[in-house]
């Protein structure tokens, strides 16, 4: 089984429209170190292709919607985000891409760890030999 989990968010709703808060604790898995978001991107590109040796992440499409295809060296598939009240959480060593992106796709992308470039994996043949390990 692929390790990941699709949070629901409670949104908070009245007539002057939705809100949600991510908080550490009931209903945010990690302390959050780093935030990111990605829009722009034209619907064909592939972007990811990586994947992380420690990092968490929650991934949430706060407008429009993109694919996820993720991959744990056994098993590969793919998440639609359509939904700002949904958290894509994704543990370490799963390769991820991200693709068939909408005109008005933002992704948002919460992180448990700073900026370290020696914690990525950024070629699929390593990443198939350190998860055999
Ligand atoms: P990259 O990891 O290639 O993006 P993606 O996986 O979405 O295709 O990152 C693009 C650029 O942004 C690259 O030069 C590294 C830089 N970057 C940071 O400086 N800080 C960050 O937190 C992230 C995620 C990327």
């Amino acid at each position: 089984m692929l390790n990941y989990d699709l949070l629901n968010f409670k949104v908070h709703g009245d007539h002057t429209g939705n809100l949600v808060a991510l908080e550490k604790g009931a209903d945010f898995p990690f302390e959050i170190k780093r935030v990111y978001y990605i829009w722009g991107t034209d619907k064909d590109v592939v972007r990811g292709k990586h994947a992380h040796r420690k990092l968490e992440q929650v991934i949430v499409c706060t407008s429009g919607s993109c694919d996820f295809i993720l991959d744990d060296g056994k098993e590969r598939t793919t998440v639609h985000l359509d939904s700002p009240t949904q958290g894509l959480h994704i543990k370490s060593n799963i390769w991820r891409e991200f693709t068939n992106f909408s005109p008005d796709c933002v992704v948002m992308v919460l992180a448990s760890e700073h900026y370290d470039e020696s914690d990525y994996i950024r070629d699929y043949n390593q990443f198939l030999t350190e998860v055999a390990k």
